[in-house]
């Protein structure tokens, strides 16, 4: 019998008002972003190492580094604020001198999300691919390249995937073709990995090889081998308070370093944020594969509905479209209106590993009453406006 996991937050050590937290963000859909630190990360943080990382003399920073650097099967590895600030510190680190491009998805996070820091910081223009499937091809990505000596274009110097995208897991042979492609051309390729973790649970899971260190470094190194640099965020999937990890070859992380310092990133006692993230690695990680299943519990709960699927649920995202009748507002209207809460934005519901499974089914419910008083079951909009209308919605 499965014995009952230890609540993440107690009221003895971390009081009433962070257990009302952990309940309420048990049902808040919109992100894996708002997970709260556990009683037993915070533990681990009281008792962090507390040397400064910008000497690189905090033990447990650099102890996370060696770490995540082995488990990606990557030189060297910077433990850095932010996802952004990893993404945004690679592609400065990959670039030299403009005319310069980055060749993107049309819908990347490091296009659309990071408020123009390409431009910012690395002075560089972004070229953009519109897949017409799920994901980049790499018929497509040469398609966009910029190779020649025409003045009017700058020339493309990197190439960057995001990997979830939507929470589609980017499939990967097309990755590794699209690595041959580039390198042939001497181009690097950079992955914004923010959620690859939920790939690799996924990887995990599939190959049955369980969640233990040696099963993570092997489906991580593998997921990793093709790219010259990734980002891989902490606080999303895995549930650390703060911080994102960059990998790649020791001289790349160097120049990172040095921009890290440059854009005010250098953090002093950055121990406790290492041990909080190094437990969610341990901890955390594990529990995606159940996150995992109760996305598809949602999806599978609000099909059955009458509700369609704007994208394949791989990971930890479901995306609806409402019947014909139901709008996406009404469904956020009915789930605030529930006398406990269930949070949402627009329709990506997003799960992550504090997500209970009473709110999935009541979601599902308050989905279903909505299709009874609306009567009878129209087509889905995903049937009358087709797949342009999907993947405009789509986002990171
Ligand atoms: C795909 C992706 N990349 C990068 C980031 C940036 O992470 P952060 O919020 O830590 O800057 C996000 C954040 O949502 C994301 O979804």
């Amino acid at each position: 019998m499965a014995t009952a996991r230890e609540p993440d937050v107690t009221a003895e050590f971390g009081g009433e008002r962070n257990v009302a937290q952990l309940h309420k963000i048990s049902r808040d859909f919109r992100s894996d972003t708002l997970t709260v630190p556990t009683d037993a990360q915070l533990r681990a943080a009281a008792t962090a190492t507390r040397g400064d990382d910008v000497y690189a003399e905090d033990a447990d920073v650099c102890a996370l580094e060696r770490r995540i650097a082995l488990l990606a099967g990557k030189e060297a590895c910077l433990f850095a604020a932010s996802g952004t600030m990893t993404n945004q510190l690679a592609i400065r680190s990959h670039l030299v001198q403009p005319p310069h491009a980055v060749l993107v998805d049309a819908r990347a996070h490091v296009h659309q999300y990071e408020a123009g820091g390409i431009a910012l910081f690395s002075q560089a223009t972004t070229h953009t691919v519109s897949p017409r499937g799920e994901h980049m091809t790499a018929e497509e990505v040469e398609g966009a390249l910029q190779l020649g000596s025409d003045v009017h274009r700058a020339p493309t110097r990197l190439v960057c995937l995001e990997n979830t995208l939507s929470g589609i897991v980017f499939p990967q042979a097309e990755i590794v073709k699209i690595a041959a492609l580039v390198h042939a051309h001497g181009i690097p390729l950079h992955l914004d990995g923010a959620r690859v973790w939920n790939v690799a649970a996924r990887a995990a899971d599939e190959r049955g090889l369980g969640t233990g260190e040696d099963a993570l470094r092997t489906v991580l190194s593998d997921l990793l081998a093709p790219f010259d640099s990734a980002s891989l965020c902490l606080s999303k999937g895995l549930g650390a308070p703060i911080g994102s990890a960059l990998v790649g070859p020791k001289k790349l992380v160097d120049r990172a370093r040095w921009f890290r310092k440059a854009f005010g990133g250098g953090w002093r006692q950055a121990g406790s944020l290492a041990a909080m993230a190094d437990h969610a690695i341990t901890h955390h990680f594990p529990r995606l594969a159940g996150t995992h299943a109760l996305a598809r519990r949602l999806a599978a709960g609000l099909e059955d509905a009458g509700y369609t699927l704007a994208a394949p649920v791989d990971t930890n995202m479901v995306f609806f479209e409402p019947p014909r009748g139901i709008t996406v507002d009404a469904v956020g209207q009915a789930l605030a209106a529930l006398p406990d809460p269930i949070a949402i934005a627009g329709n990506r519901c997003v799960l992550h590993h504090q997500t209970s499974a009473a709110a999935v089914d009541e979601f599902v419910e308050v989905a279903r009453r909505l299709v009874e008083e609306a009567g009878e079951v129209g087509e889905g909009r995903e049937g009358r406006e087709g797949p342009e209308r999907k993947r405009a919605k789509l986002g990171y």
